[in-house]
């Protein structure tokens, strides 16, 4: 009988219920079982994520998801041996609705629990897919709350932010870039399904914090509010003239502009690091221009570049059991049972 620990994954960060089962066995992570429910279409009207309803929904979709995702690993609630949540970064009343269920299962099944960082899950969740990590790497986070390079020692006790988005994150311009092209919200996935059939050579928007006088201070963080503004002010220039907007044209320049930053800035920490694996995760790694742009830059530099499929970029309950697992084998302290949710949970901090 396989004895390796099953870790139950809890996310609801923002709009997704994730609940997950990882089994940690000593040598990989195995992905047994997981379901997952969003409450996007109730948010989509609004153009943009709204808290309260988010709650409720995750509220309500609790304990179906988690039935789903143990009917799916075809195990019982009895055979879990630990419990892992997002603990934060996210929406305060989303955190709390996953913690509370968390804490109610790690009580009434008497196992461990902890609470941990949404930003890592989204690496952690490759080590399902493509075994487990090496010993140092690089690791780029983009999502609709987060664009972040991290050097990792140990996805639970070693990571280091290295820079970060100082104004909108990759996904976040994007959805801004689509509200102003009037595509339906998220724009995100619109844009990148636009751009591929655009020219990305077609108008050269500008790549944010990448001039000489940035490198002292700003390496590795970004900026994509003045590459947003300039795409706005292109598309008015436009209006004005009475001439048409090619919509693919300036998503795929769009498009362009923050892949080449993103893929420019990591494949520059990686080198200045000295490691030889990238790992990108999060929401918006399911862009199609920055995954090619980072597998053609990184096949030149000799990178070995781990992306996990389309599925497990978005917010899910196999990022948090993958992170749990990866705690779960290092036998890192589990959480006190009145862990707090910390909508803000710095990046360094992998478990409470
Ligand atoms: O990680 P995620 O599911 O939620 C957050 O934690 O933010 O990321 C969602 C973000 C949204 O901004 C969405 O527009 C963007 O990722 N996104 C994309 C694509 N798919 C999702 N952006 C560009 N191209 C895509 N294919
Ligand atoms: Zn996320």
């Amino acid at each position: 009988m396989d004895r390796a620990p099953l870790v139950l994954g809890i996310e609801t960060s923002c709009d997704e219920t994730g609940v997950a089962l990882v089994r940690a066995h000593p040598d990989r992570s195995e992905l047994v079982g997981e379901a997952v429910a969003s409450s996007m279409d109730e948010h989509a009207r609004f153009g943009g994520i709204i808290p309260e309803i988010a709650s409720r929904a995750h509220l309500e979709a609790m304990v179906p998801t988690l039935d789903r995702a143990l009917e799916a690993a075809g195990v019982g609630l009895d055979e879990v041996d630990a419990i892992a949540v997002t603990a934060g970064p996210g929406l305060q009343g989303p955190l709390t609705v996953g913690a509370s269920a968390a804490k109610s299962l790690a009580v009434a099944l008497d196992v461990p629990l902890y609470g941990v960082n949404h930003v890592i899950g989204h690496a952690a969740v490759d080590e399902l897919v493509h075994g487990l990590f090496p010993e140092r790497f690089v690791a780029l986070v983009v999502s609709g709350g987060h664009t972040t390079l991290l050097r990792v020692e140990d996805i639970v006790t070693g990571v280091t932010e290295l820079g970060s988005t100082l104004d909108d994150a990759a996904g976040e311009a994007f959805d801004k870039v689509g509200r102003l092209l009037g595509l339906p919200y998220p724009g995100g996935p619109h844009i990148d399904r636009l751009a591929r059939s655009g020219d990305r050579t077609a108008i050269r928007f500008p790549r944010g914090l990448t001039a000489a006088k940035d490198q002292a201070k700003h390496a590795y963080d970004f900026s994509f509010s003045g590459l947003k503004t300039a795409v706005a002010r292109w598309v008015e220039a436009r209006e004005d003239s009475g001439e048409p907007i090619p919509l693919e044209d300036v998503a795929a320049s769009f498009a362009d502009a923050v892949a080449d930053v993103l893929v420019a800035k990591t494949i520059a920490a990686c080198r200045r690091e000295g490691v030889e694996t990238l790992v990108i995760g999060g929401g918006f790694s399911a862009n199609s221009q920055l995954r090619d742009l980072a597998t053609e830059r990184c096949a030149e530099a000799g990178i070995d570049v781990r992306i996990p499929p389309l599925k497990y970029c978005t917010d899910n309950g196999a990022m948090i059991a993958a992170l749990g697992a990866a705690a779960v084998r290092r036998g890192v302290p589990p959480s006190a049972l009145d862990l707090p949710v910390d909508s803000s949970m710095p990046l360094e901090l992998v478990t409470v």
